[in-house]
């Protein structure tokens, strides 16, 4: 299996979101028994709930399932067990420094993959209120990433 990790801050807004975008994309190519995903949160505020409703109602609106999804604190076994981990903005990747996780090829901010947006942020939700616009560019991103690990693993 290959492992994929999505974090943010409190695992309900953007970061359930790509997991959920994410699923959808591997299932539709057939490769949900190679590519297992998850998405955890560097906060542990919300840890147990569902998706913020924002996220819920834009998952709706593009016929995107997102049963099951509930919010977990990103923990130090998760940077052995993932393969890629992939943050939302900076403030995750100072979050993961500060554990010892260093950017890389296999830890990185999801719009790097994205050429238009390299360095850029997913804005957060929470703060901005704007769902469809994380939407937009958690897509995008979750497009590049399908083919760079298909790519990587010649699947
Ligand atoms: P997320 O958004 O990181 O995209 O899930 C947030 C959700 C909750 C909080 C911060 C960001 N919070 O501070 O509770």
């Amino acid at each position: 299996m290959i492992r994929v990790l999505f974090l943010c801050l409190g695992n309900i807004c953007r970061s359930p979101m790509a997991e959920a975008v994410f699923r959808k994309m591997v299932k539709d190519e057939g490769l949900d028994d190679k590519i297992e995903i998850d998405s955890a949160g560097l906060g542990g505020w919300h840890v147990g709930e569902r998706p913020h409703r924002g996220t819920l109602e834009v998952l709706n609106k593009h016929g995107v399932d997102h049963a099951g999804i509930r919010a977990r604190q990103f923990t130090k076994q998760d940077i052995q067990a993932f393969d890629y981990i992939v943050a939302m903005d900076e403030d995750n990747m100072s979050g993961l420094a500060r554990l010892g996780v260093k950017k890389g090829p296999r830890v990185f901010k999801l719009l790097d993959l994205v050429p238009d947006e390299r360095d850029s942020d997913v804005p957060d939700p929470y703060y901005t209120g704007n769902f469809d616009l994380v939407y937009e560019l958690v897509h995008k991103g979750c497009a590049v990433l399908l083919k760079k690990i298909k790519e990587e693993y010649n699947l």
